[in-house]
């Protein structure tokens, strides 16, 4: 079983599956009081994982952390900006004193900036989605994995998006920081390869969130129109489901997959 500290006063219902053979997991998600963040924290929780939620906004954060326990496993929300090493440092830190050992770890945040043509899109927009969709999962990545090396053990999941295998117009910032995810997910596949660690990327196509009604409404009063494919949008469930298969034992052959979660929408 992965190492439970179970501080004072902290509940652990005990009996669950994340890892097959492995009883109780640790799980941090980022961006999870979010709507692909939260539904996979939900979905962590139910195959019996304790998860800590890393979000900027405590009220959403906090919520979700309401979920995990409703679903009867413990629950840490620590309010933490991905971009800020320090930050992500302190939270990792905290979720192994607190949970344990992190065995899951859900690299989720993610910002979606404006929709402007290149030519007058803005530097600071460009500037603070690298920091966070780049930089932040370089972060989480760098300070999750100093603790899996040692230990030889874990399973990352970053979520990328079909904007990092394909072009998006309007969306500079959004589609360049999403390629990023996907390079950095094959550099820590690389890193750990030999090691029974797995650094994967889920792909989700257009999802019911606020990030997409975000960008549709952007796009309503540019004067454009986004629709949904024939398949529609996914919901953040579609996705949690295969973020938690990629992270579970099942998927233990696969490693620095770009897995795509858009109802075959990109391979057209
Ligand atoms: P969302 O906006 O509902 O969730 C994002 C969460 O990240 C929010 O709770 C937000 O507070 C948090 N967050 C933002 N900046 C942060 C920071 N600096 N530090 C910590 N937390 C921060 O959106 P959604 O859709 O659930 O997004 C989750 C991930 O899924 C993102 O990486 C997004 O790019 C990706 N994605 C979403 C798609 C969609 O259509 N909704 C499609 C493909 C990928």
């Amino acid at each position: 079983s992965q190492g439970h500290s179970g501080g004072p006063g902290v509940a652990s219902a005990g009996g669950g599956r994340l890892l097959a053979g492995e009883v109780v997991s640790v799980a941090l998600v980022t961006g999870g009081g979010g709507g692909i963040g939260r539904a996979t924290a939900v979905a962590l929780a139910r195959d019996g994982a304790d998860v800590a939620i890393a979000d900027l906004d405590s009220s959403l954060g906090e919520e979700t952390a309401r979920l995990v326990e409703a679903a009867g496993r413990r629950a840490l929300f620590l309010r933490t900006d991905v971009a800020d090493g320090a930050q992500v440092a302190a939270c990792v830190d905290r979720v192994e004193r607190q949970l344990g050992p992190i065995t899951a770890f859900v690299n989720n945040a993610g910002i979606e900036g404006v929709v402007a043509p290149i030519h007058l899109y803005p530097d600071d927009v460009f500037d603070r989605l690298l920091q966070v969709n780049t930089k932040g999962v370089f972060l989480g990545l760098k300070h999750v994995l100093a603790r899996m090396i040692p230990r030889g053990a874990g399973a990352v999941v970053n979520t990328a998006s079909t904007s990092s295998i394909r072009g998006r117009a309007g969306l500079a910032g959004y589609v360049a920081t999403k390629h990023a995810v996907l390079g950095l997910t094959r550099v820590a596949a690389l890193d750990v390869a030999g090691t029974a660690i797995r650094v994967n990327a889920v792909l989700p196509g257009p999802v019911e969130t606020r990030m997409i009604e975000s960008l549709d409404e952007q796009a309503r009063r540019s004067g454009g129109i986004r629709r949904a494919g024939a398949a529609g949008y996914g919901k953040p469930e579609d996705i949690a489901d295969v973020i938690a298969f990629l992270l579970s034992d099942k998927a233990k052959h696969v490693n620095g997959a770009a897995w795509t979660v858009d109802s075959g929408t990109t391979i057209a």
